[in-house]
């Protein structure tokens, strides 16, 4: 059954009533930027053809209802309360909820939700952001609240923030948020604006998903995230004025890096030498020449790998496989790192048979394939349906 009909189905047995609305909002990849968003940084991403679809019905009941896939659903009384454990999931909508209070949603009654995905878990492909903005969708269009795709993408960043308590940057809500069919996003995080790159149409981008997940990468991301905030906090220490790394030029960095302990002045020169990165792949694309873009890209993973440490193993090995293959323009880890995905950028000679190849050569190291994903480049946040509450629903399977 297509995502869409399971997913109104799923409503109605659970609910025994109808959506409102369906909404749609897809995974990202981080095309080069890594952990420069935090940072002030500029960053490039790409919304995919993947998805978290949310149907979503108000009630009149001061109770919020929800449920993923096909489990049966948390009755929520308090949407000010943090849920932990299996539940915790729930903390992205309840989030965006809060947040959209504060921008004029005004609360009375609750809503009932169904959530169902088809975004690898896990990957580094943010499904915790589409689903942020396909709540945040959902919300708005039943309470009628007008929120421009930037103003979803701030409140959901703000509820991953601020309610979820991940210290994340604004990559993945605005990709997911801003994505273009056919178009990389380019975010200029220092004053949020949002751009669109057209890629071109005889390149590809490929997902090779390890399946690995470090087990403390949520804490692993803060510590980094402190990490690049005690790097500026050392360079005011010698006499610098500056309130993100994006704000030092890589030449001054390098006059004051030795002022600085090894591990922070390891991650402020990959954030430092990454915004330069970014900054020279837009141009390159913007001036059609993706091919000299892909360098760099192999040079940001070799930066993550040996600066920032957020590399694993399993990454670092389908990097240099893709890089050892022809029409593979450039490779690297995408999104937060300690396992998740690597993105490869292709010239479209590259065939499903050569990603076979890579997946064969890791099945042989690692045991396991990783799951191979060709992406086609999408639109971000949508409303899919407005159902009108005239409009039934047969649940047609038992
Ligand atoms: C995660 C975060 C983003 C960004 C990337 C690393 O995906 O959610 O904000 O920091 O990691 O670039």
């Amino acid at each position: 059954m297509p995502l869409v009909e399971r997913l109104k189905f799923r409503f109605t047995k659970n609910y025994d009533a109808v959506p409102d609305v369906i909404a749609a909002a897809p995974g990202r990849v981080e095309f080069i930027g890594n952990h420069t968003d935090y940072n002030n940084g500029p960053v490039i991403g790409a919304a995919i053809d993947r998805y978290v679809f949310v149907a979503l019905r108000r009630i009149e009941e001061s109770v919020f209802r929800f449920s993923s896939g096909d489990s049966s659903y948390v009755a929520v009384e308090d949407p000010t309360q943090k849920l932990k454990g299996k539940r915790s999931w729930i903390n992205y909508p309840l989030g965006v909820y809060d947040s959209l209070i504060r921008r004029g949603l005004k609360p009375s009654g609750g809503f009932e939700l169904v959530v169902d995905s088809d975004v690898p878990m896990g990957a580094g492909l943010s499904s915790s952001a589409a689903l942020e903005l396909a709540v945040c969708q959902a919300l708005c269009t039943v309470y009628g609240l007008g929120l421009s795709r930037e103003e979803m993408a701030l409140a959901s960043r703000e509820a991953e923030n601020e309610f979820v308590g991940m210290p994340c940057g604004i990559l993945d809500q605005g990709v997911s948020a801003m994505g273009t069919s056919g178009s990389l996003v380019y975010i200029d995080c220092r004053d949020m604006r949002f751009s669109t790159i057209p890629l071109g149409k005889n390149y590809s981008i490929w997902i090779f998903n390890t399946h690995k997940k470090h087990s403390l990468v949520e804490s692993m991301y803060s510590e980094r995230h402190n990490e690049c905030f005690q790097a500026v906090d050392g360079l005011n220490g010698v006499g610098l004025r500056i309130q993100y790394l994006a704000d030092i030029s890589p030449a001054d960095f390098q006059s004051a890096k030795s002022r600085l302990l090894g591990t922070l002045s390891n991650r402020a020169e990959h954030i430092v030498s990454e915004i330069e990165r970014v900054n020279r792949v837009k141009h390159l694309l913007e001036g059609g020449r993706v091919s000299e873009a892909g360098q760099l890209l192999f040079e940001s993973h070799a930066s993550s790998r040996d600066l920032f440490e957020n590399s694993v193993e399993e990454l670092d090995y389908l990097v240099e496989i893709l890089k050892s293959l022809p029409n593979v323009i450039g490779a690297r880890l995408t999104g937060g790192g300690f396992g998740g995905a690597v993105m490869a950028l292709t010239e479209d000679a590259f065939s499903p048979d050569y990603a076979e190849s890579v997946a064969s050569a890791y099945r042989g190291r690692f045991g396991q394939p990783p799951e191979v994903i060709q992406c086609r480049l999408s639109d971000g946040v949508r409303v899919v349906e407005r159902i009108e509450s005239t409009d039934t629903i047969e649940p047609a399977l038992g």
